[in-house]
Formats: C-alpha cells, sequence, structure tokens
C-alpha cells in the first residue's frame, strides 16, 4: 500500500494518509491544531512543524524512518525571506513520503497556551476572537454575476471553511478597491462571537499580525496590556492618571458632580475615552505598531468607571439601591466608544457582579478561578472600597466593604501614595522601641550605613498604604498600641519617640523635614478601614456558614505590596494559615487579558457572574455588628464582650 502512518504530538492523532499528502491537510483532517493565517500558500510560516523521528518507538511505529518530501521551493523562498529554526518545515508545503511522527510546537498551535507570568494561577489558552485570514477571491466575471462580498464570502468558507460571515458596512465600503489592489488577493479580519463570524478589517495586502488591548479603567490610573492576538504575548504595557480625578478624587466625588452639574457625565466620559485612545497610541508606539494595527479591547473596571466608560450617567450608583443600567457584559464596536484603534475593532466589557462590585472583581475571578476550586478562598481587591469574594466551586459570594481611602495613604497625617520617598517596610526593636524602615526607591533600611547617602535624592517624603500597615502593626506588637487602638502614652518613659498631642499621643517615625509621626488619628483611620475589611470578610462567612477561610488572596497595588502576616497581625484579614495566604499582584488586569486572549473565557466568567451571590453590607445589621468587633486590634470574637470592658 502507498499509504504512511501518520501520529502527530503532543496529541496523539494519528491516521493513514496517501504518500505525498500536505502534512497541513493530514493534520486538519484529524482535527489537530496547526495555524495558518496564509491558508497553505508558504506566506506566513505559521504553519511549522518538525519531524520527530525520536518518538516512533513510543508511538508503536514499526517503520525506522520518518519521510517528508524534500525542501520545496516555497519553502527555500520563505526560508531566505524570514528565516526557520532547524529541523523545522512549512506543513502546508511538505508532504507525507512514509510512515512519520510530526510535532507541533507549540508557537504553531491556534490554541497555545500563554507563557504564564509570576503570580498568575491559570494558564491562557489562545483562542481569540478575532483573527486574519488571507483570501484568494475569484474575479467578477459577466457570466456568473454576483458582488464582490459575495465572492469574498465564498472564499472564506471554501478555504477556512468559515460559513456565512457577515460584513461591516465599513469593510464593505473599501472591499472594492482593496481586491483591485490587491490582484483579488486580500487579507481579512474575522471576529467571531454568539451573533457568528463577521468581517470587521479589510487589507489589500498579506497580513499576519493584530493587536488587543487589555485595559483595567481605575478611578485613579488607568492600564493598558497591548497583546499580539497570534502570540498572546504582552508586547508594551503603560498606564496614565484617570483625567476624571480633576472632576473629582474618589469615586463618590465624581457621581456628586454629575448630580451637581448636569452634563458633568458627558465630561467624564469624554475625558476617560480621550486618554484611552492616547493610552493607546502611546503602547502601539512603543511596540512599533499603528493604533489602526488594535483590532480588539477588553475593558474591565467598577461600576462607576464602567458606566463612564460606556457613556451612561452613574447616577443610580451614588445611593441605595445602587442600581445598575445593565450589569450584563457588552460587546460593541469601538467606534461607539470613540476609541482611535482600527475602526472596525470590537470592544468587550466584562459583566459587572453588582451596583458597586463591577467588572474589575468579575476580572479577578476569572484570574483567579475560586469557582473552580474545592478549597474556600477569600479573595480581596483592596482600593478605596473592598471588593470581597468568597467561595469556591459549589457557592461564591460577592460583597463590597467601604474602607474609605486610608489604605491608599489618604486620611493619614503623613500619608502619601506608593511612590518614591515613601516610607513602605517598618520594624519597631521591642526593647529600646527604636524604629528601623526602608522607603520606595532605596534598598537600605534607615539604619544602615549609607542610608542617608542613598536617600538624598528622594527624601523621606511621607508613608505609604503597606507602610502604615506594618507600622501599626509592629506598635501593636511593641506594646505602644493598645488592643482598643489607643497609643500609650505610658510608654512615653521609655522613649522619646512618644509625644503628647493634647489628650492623645504620637509616635516618632523619622525626625526629618517632613517630620513622619503616627497618630491617634491615623490609628483611627486605620482602625475604621480595617474593620470594614474584615466585617465584610466575616459577613461573607456568616453566609457561608463557615469559620475559617481555607486561602486568602490579596489583589490590586495595596494587596501585592502589603505583608500577609501585617494584615493578620493587624486583623485586615480572617485568621487563616500563614502559608495559604498570599497576593495576585493585578489579577483584574489579569483577568482583562484573559478575556481578551480567550473568547470561551467570556462566556465563562458570564456564566459564572450570573450564579454569584451578590450581599449588600449596607442593609444587613449583621455588618455592624462586626464592624464595631473589628476595630479591635487584631479583631474581637462575637458577641463582641471584650469591647464592653
Ligand atoms: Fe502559511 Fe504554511 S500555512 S506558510
Amino acid at each position: 500500500t502507498s499509504d504512511a502512518l501518520l501520529v502527530f504530538t503532543p496529541s496523539g492523532r494519528r491516521g493513514r494518509f496517501p504518500v505525498g499528502t500536505p502534512i497541513l491537510t493530514a493534520a486538519r483532517s484529524l482535527g489537530v491544531d496547526i495555524d495558518s493565517v496564509c491558508g497553505g500558500r508558504g506566506i506566513c510560516g505559521r504553519c511549522q512543524v518538525v519531524l520527530s523521528e525520536g518518538e516512533f518507538a513510543k508511538h508503536g511505529l514499526t517503520s525506522r524512518a520518518g519521510h517528508l518530501s524534500p525542501w520545496s521551493a516555497v519553502e527555500e523562498r520563505y526560508r531566505s525571506k524570514r528565516g526557520m529554526k532547524a529541523g523545522r518545515r512549512l506543513s502546508c508545503t511538505a508532504t507525507l513520503q512514509g510512515d512519520a511522527v510530526i510535532d507541533v510546537p507549540a508557537d504553531s498551535q491556534v490554541h497555545k497556551q500563554v507563557v504564564r507570568k509570576r503570580a498568575e494561577v491559570r494558564a491562557i489558552e489562545m483562542n481569540p476572537a478575532t483573527r486574519l485570514h488571507y483570501l484568494e477571491v475569484e474575479e467578477p466575471d459577466m457570466h456568473k454575476p454576483q458582488g464582490d462580498l459575495e465572492r469574498v464570502q465564498a472564499a472564506l468558507a471554501a478555504q477556512w471553511g468559515i460559513e456565512g460571515a457577515a460584513a461591516d458596512l465599513d469593510v464593505i465600503r473599501v472591499l472594492q478597491a482593496a481586491l483591485r489592489k490587491g490582484g483579488f488577493r486580500i487579507t481579512v479580519a474575522v471576529h467571531e462571537d454568539r451573533a457568528g463570524p463577521r468581517i470587521v478589517a479589510v487589507w489589500p495586502d498579506f497580513r499576519d499580525r493584530i493587536y488587543g488591548l487589555a485595559i483595567d479603567v481605575g478611578s485613579t490610573t488607568i492600564a493598558a496590556h497591548l497583546c499580539d492576538l497570534a502570540s498572546g504575548e504582552v508586547v508594551a504595557s503603560a498606564g496614565v492618571m484617570n483625567p476624571q480625578i480633576r472632576f473629582g478624587e474618589d469615586l463618590m466625588s465624581r457621581v456628586s458632580y454629575v448630580l451637581m452639574n448636569p452634563g458633568g457625565d458627558r465630561e467624564m466620559t469624554a475625558a476617560v475615552r480621550e486618554a484611552i485612545s492616547d493610552l493607546a497610541a502611546e503602547v502601539a508606539a512603543e511596540a512599533g505598531i499603528a493604533p489602526g494595527d488594535i483590532l480588539e479591547a477588553v475593558f474591565v473596571g467598577n461600576p462607576i468607571m464602567h458606566h463612564l466608560l460606556l457613556g451612561i450617567d452613574p447616577s443610580e450608583l451614588g445611593g441605595a439601591p445602587f442600581a445598575l443600567a445593565a450589569g450584563t457584559a457588552q460587546s460593541l464596536r469601538a467606534s461607539e466608544l470613540d476609541l482611535k484603534l482600527h475602526p472596525g475593532a470590537r470592544v468587550y466589557v466584562l459583566p459587572c457582579i453588582a451596583g458597586h462590585v463591577g467588572a474589575d472583581t468579575a476580572a479577578v475571578a476569572l484570574s483567579e478561578t475560586p469557582y473552580l476550586s474545592d478549597e474556600i478562598a477569600l479573595i480581596v481587591d483592596v482600593g478605596t472600597n473592598a471588593e470581597i469574594l468568597l467561595g469556591n466551586r459549589h457557592r461564591l459570594l460577592a460583597a463590597s466593604s467601604p474602607t474609605g481611602p486610608a489604605f491608599e495613604g489618604a486620611q493619614i497625617s503623613c500619608g502619601q501614595r506608593a511612590a518614591p520617598g515613601a516610607i513602605e517596610r517598618v520594624r519597631i526593636d521591642r526593647e529600646t522601641l527604636e524604629p528601623r524602615f526602608k522607603v520606595i526607591g532605596c534598598d537600605l533600611w534607615s539604619n544602615e550605613p549609607g542610608f542617608a547617602q542613598a536617600v538624598a535624592g528622594i527624601g523621606v517624603t511621607g508613608i505609604c498604604g503597606s507602610g502604615i500597615i506594618e507600622a501599626l502593626a509592629e506598635m501593636y506588637l511593641s506594646g505602644l498600641i493598645r488592643a482598643d487602638g489607643i497609643v500609650d502614652g505610658t510608654k512615653g518613659a521609655r522613649t522619646h519617640r512618644i509625644a503628647g498631642e493634647g489628650r492623645t499621643f504620637s509616635y516618632l517615625l523619622h525626625d526629618g523635614d517632613p517630620a513622619v509621626r503616627i497618630t491617634q488619628g491615623d490609628v483611627r483611620a486605620i482602625q475604621l478601614a480595617k474593620g470594614a475589611l474584615y466585617a465584610g470578610a466575616r459577613l461573607l462567612m456568616d453566609h457561608l456558614g463557615i469559620d475559617r477561610v481555607e486561602r486568602v488572596t490579596l489583589a490590586g497595588a495595596f494587596g501585592s505590596h502589603i505583608d500577609p502576616v501585617y494584615a493578620m497581625v493587624l486583623g485586615l484579614i480572617p485568621d487563616c494559615d500563614p502559608a495559604k495566604v498570599g497576593s495576585a499582584g493585578n489579577a483584574a488586569g489579569t483577568g482583562a487579558r484573559i478575556a481578551l486572549l480567550n473568547t470561551a473565557a467570556r462566556a465563562e466568567i458570564e456564566d459564572v457572574v450570573r450564579r454569584i451571590e451578590k450581599i449588600e453590607t449596607a442593609v444587613e445589621p449583621k455588618f455592624q455588628e462586626h464592624f464595631v468587633g473589628a476595630m479591635a486590634i487584631p479583631h474581637a470574637t462575637a458577641p463582641y464582650t471584650e469591647l464592653a470592658k
């Protein structure tokens, strides 16, 4: 027989094929995942495979030789133009000459796994909504009257198996010129979602790279990651301040701005969209591409940021019952949001969970996948509000707790944002009560030789959120503050650093200009913030009927900077095995990237969000009770009798 046995790795799929069959054709018939943009024309190089004879024994082949055709002219041309790694062949032109084991390297698979970054819990499998397809389109013929689009559709069906693709009007408008300019060879971008396949862009030449943006619209900063939609790689990242800050520092002041200034929402919508277009231009320039090469964008953000981005008046979110205009995920065109990307670019906005648990929290869930685990996890994203998720694959609860901005250094006498010069680490000697600390931008501790010179350029300017947490925890462990949060004035007998201010006391952390002190007011502000956070977590635990969590994950910028042990010393989070307390980094941004690169993940999070039970902290009397108990350090246990003392 002239049939040869072909085995593909790593999938293990196998079949017999006539000698002379192109490897890509055999792969397709076996359902083996091999990428291609040019459709087997030897142009894109995405279809590369490796002949791996070493695998023979494992796969039970008898023949000792694996055979492929000699290099074709097409391969030689591709290799001389674009280069190819040793041992690689273009599967669209290499044909089978005898039994063979063929390895499909990860970079040749459409559904490849994206290289995982540190702190990422889930592997991202590529499955982008928008893909490129090179087409050879039949030329118009008097005897077969048909429109150009119909012939493009026929080519998509015949060459790519994509049936019934619709097309944007913008595409139809430029299609004829593109076809004629390209000699009836064009590249189209096809976007596919529940509505079916749709041609969203056309180029009169061969294209093999398009890009997507994953954007986290925070109330303070907007962060963007530009990703290659073929490899999934992040090719550029950048962040900017949210320009809405000029309308109001925090979320509620922005809602107030809308309430007091009719049309204020439109000003903020325009401001944020403009900032996003600028950010897109910035990351595109960094990656050496044009903003017009960006075909997709995925957005996450809290409900108010979500509404303002979409151009929805957020007034209803300013007060109970905090009704969202729409919580469901949104699929739209970038042009509807006035974003300066490719005119056919598509936008996907993750669903919001509730009136103040937004699409950013949905993205955290997508990245941390508590809904797949048996372990009961508490996931906290700490910002001006703390968004809290608790549960496992059986039940998942969500709530938001009004922590206020203290954790971000606001409302703290010497507080500041986490920036160079801010104290971020603190230790206090239990005997001498002398402190040492580290500031952002300097590797030395304050008591190490050379510290003064090392910080000369930056200075010690204040204390940031993680610094204040450590300072308070260390003060508590040194006996400088009591369980009820009072700075203990009697310790003034042991250290000059305790000073009286009226009827309260403060601790001098750094005697410089400015002096950095921890005042009674600072302790109170953190007690309120951490009390709210802890009470929210406890409330969800009550609902779930548990009194201990198995894992705690801190997400967000603050969450990734604080030391989990200090968070537990102060009682920000419920007790848990310290080995099971970790930080997730920017989990919301990661979730946005997952949704950008994998359309199946969009359906997944939409389904999860529908099943999440939303708990409204404001209407639960238990919340107040827990809050009072949680003011103590680390926290009192119900029924909070200790506090009565
Ligand atoms: Fe494009 Fe083989 S499929 S080079």
